[in-house]
């Protein structure tokens, strides 16, 4: 047994540049505009797939450790190991890592996914609990089905008077839903208590080198609980205070992650609109999934388009772990130990874009999470997956399925903005949401 491969000095920091770069530069958990749009110029995602594909032509299968000053990190390489690296969490590849806790501790120190020890376990039953993560259609359904409705209303009203929506536009009328589904009726207009999030979030991306914001986060957590006082019955903070809870698990302190990942689920939805727009065999199956909007209907090849959506540009671009264990690695005779202590990286839009490896790489195809495609390839993981996937994809799934039926079968839209992806060529690596715009017209005849 040997140490894994290891690159370091200049080479480590290269190949982290190519790897993380693009999600430190676009800003982890608040993304920053301008930046996003010239990682879209630079099409940054592609050098992730391209680095990936040399280091494994380099090393093998690996995987393969940068050594950066004061840190070890392990780069995934191997489509297996992502599936077992996901599979062991907590021990030993545990999701609260060291740059996790950081940016994340401003706005959810007791949030599940920087929790460790025994509490995780508990934490994350009661995310489970709430959230219901194992039913396709959450028990509040009804109840979120006529919240969309009601914004599907408005957004639809406004986009065909105006002959337009925009990212902007869209994303106001997201939050909108998203504080009314978390937080309860009472919470739809309450802009400020999500800008203070996106403040904490935003010092957040700054992680080690962020200043203390006591008063910030004091001011949010207290708006936080004048809304569980008197909770909604509708709202996921309705259904959070019905389920019973240990004294640490801290419920209302989950509540920030549950807001803040509503983002990456409008983030989902509006390039799946934009991919409709300019797929128009796709466009045709999408709608027969849009006929029937009552609240228990699953709609499938919407949610697959979602979940499409996130595989070819990922919410979640790395998914991180810290080592708490020595581990073995390698196939047949490459075998390695990885000391316990290091840092580990899955660069997701490497393995979701990868042509060597998928055939479907680079064109929209929801039917791989229909036919069982998707489940022949471990690394396929838009939602995570083992034991600390994310709780919330089939609710996810069930709201932005729901909407995206009424958008599509009350109007018809069309993409202004450039790049136009078209079924013809390879996708983007690299697709700003920010900046998606779209012609609406009502459909004379509505749809179903
Ligand atoms: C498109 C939308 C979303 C995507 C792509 C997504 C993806 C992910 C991923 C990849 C992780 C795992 C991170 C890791 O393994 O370290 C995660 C964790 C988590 N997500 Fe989501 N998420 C989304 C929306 C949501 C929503 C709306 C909620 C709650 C309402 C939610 C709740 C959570 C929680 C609680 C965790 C932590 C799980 C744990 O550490 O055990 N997510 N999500």
């Amino acid at each position: 047994m040997t140490d894994a491969p290891r690159l370091t000095g200049v080479r480590a920091l290269g190949a982290l540049m190519d790897l993380g770069f693009a999600s430190i530069a676009a800003g982890v958990l608040a993304r920053r505009r301008p930046v996003v749009r010239l990682l879209e110029h630079m099409q940054a995602d592609e050098r992730a797939v391209e680095r990936i594909q040399q280091l494994r032509r380099e090393f093998g299968s690996g995987p393969v450790e940068l050594i950066i000053p004061g840190r070890r990190i392990v780069v995934v390489l191997d489509p297996a190991d992502v599936g077992r690296v996901l599979a062991g969490a907590p021990t030993p590849f545990h999701p609260a890592n060291r740059e996790k806790r950081m940016a994340l501790r401003w706005f959810q120190p007791h949030g599940v996914l920087v929790s460790e020890g025994p509490i995780r376990d508990v934490r994350r039953e009661f995310n489970e609990a709430v959230l219901q993560a194992d039913n396709p259609v959450h028990d509040l359904a009804g109840s979120l089905a006529d919240g969309v409705a009601k914004e599907a209303d408005g957004i639809i009203w406004a986009a065909t008077q105006r002959k337009q929506l925009d990212s902007a536009r869209f994303m106001s009328s997201w939050w909108r839903l998203v504080r009314r589904i978390v937080l309860g009726g009472q919470a739809r207009d309450d802009e400020t208590i999500t800008d203070e999030l996106w403040r904490l979030r935003s010092a957040g991306n700054w992680a080690f080198l962020s200043l203390p914001h006591h008063r910030m986060r004091a001011r949010f957590t207290e708006r936080l609980y004048q809304y569980a006082e008197k909770p909604d019955p509708n709202s996921l903070l309705g259904a959070l205070t019905e389920t019973p809870a240990r004294g640490a698990v801290d419920p209302v302190g989950q509540v920030p992650q549950w807001l803040f990942a509503f983002d990456a689920a409008g983030m989902a939805l509006i390039r799946a609109l934009a991919i409709l727009a300019t797929h128009p065999e796709h466009h045709a199956l999408a709608l027969q999934d849009a006929t029937d909007l009552g609240a228990t209907h699953l709609r499938p090849y919407l949610r697959a388009c979602i979940l499409e959506s996130v595989r070819l540009w990922p919410t979640t671009p790395t998914i991180l772990r810290d080592t708490i264990e020595d581990t073995e690695w390698g196939r047949g005779t490459q075998r390695f130990t990885i000391g316990k202590g290091a840092g580990l990286m899955i660069v997701t839009p490497a393995f979701h874009r990868d042509s060597e490896l998928l055939p479907f790489a680079d064109q929209f195809t929801p039917e791989i999470w229909l036919d069982g495609r998707a489940e022949q390839y471990p690394q396929l993981v838009p939602f995570s997956a083992g034991p600390a996937q994310c709780p919330g994809r089939n609710l996810v799934l069930l709201v932005t399925s729901t909407l995206l039926a009424h958008l599509i079968g009350r109007a018809q839209f069309t993409l202004t903005a450039t790049p136009r992806p078209s079924p013809a060529e390879p996708l983007p690596a690299t697709f700003n949401q920010l900046t998606l715009d779209f012609a609406v017209d009502a459909l004379t005849v509505p749809h179903g």
